[in-house]
């Protein structure tokens, strides 16, 4: 299951991601917004508490810029989330990083490339190896209390 949300600047983009799921047969569960105004931490919250306990594989995350939900996504312990504007970054984000959340801003990408960003998203597997060295101290950091600002 793909957990999928968004905020009051991305319906439009959510709709159309989740009638490409359905036409590929992919089962998603929506956490909002329906279009009403909202903070789009709540809905970050929301997608990224399913990822982390297993309920969803992946998460999809939109807003206006794609940034604000992966600022809030990666504040989750075991979320990896990561704003694309290409393939390439889509790519590789799952290759390397292992990247367990997509964030896409409807105010950067056209329909057509972002529905192009979530197959190669949801279709590339990563590579381990020196990467699960390198994820797995990301994951260190996660552990620490580096303070506060
Ligand atoms: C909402 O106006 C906008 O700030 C939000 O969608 C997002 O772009 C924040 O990063």
């Amino acid at each position: 299951m793909i957990a999928i949300g968004c905020d009051h600047a991305a319906v439009n983009l959510k709709n159309a991601v989740k009638k490409h799921l359905e036409e590929k047969h992919v089962s998603f569960e929506d956490f909002g917004t329906d279009g009403t105004s909202c903070d789009y931490p709540d809905i970050a919250e929301k997608v990224c508490s399913a990822v982390c306990s297993g309920s969803a594989e992946r998460g999809i995350l939109l807003c206006g810029t794609g940034i604000g939900m992966s600022i809030a996504a990666n504040k989750m312990k075991g979320i990896r989330a990561a704003v694309c504007n290409d393939g390439f970054s889509a790519e590789y984000t799952r290759k390397h990083n292992n990247a367990n959340v997509l964030c896409m801003g409807e105010r950067v990408i056209g329909t057509g490339l972002a529905l192009e960003l979530v197959d190669i998203f949801l279709e590339t597997e990563f590579e381990g190896g020196r990467h699960q060295r390198r994820v797995d101290k990301i994951t260190a950091l996660e552990n620490k209390s580096l303070g506060g600002i």
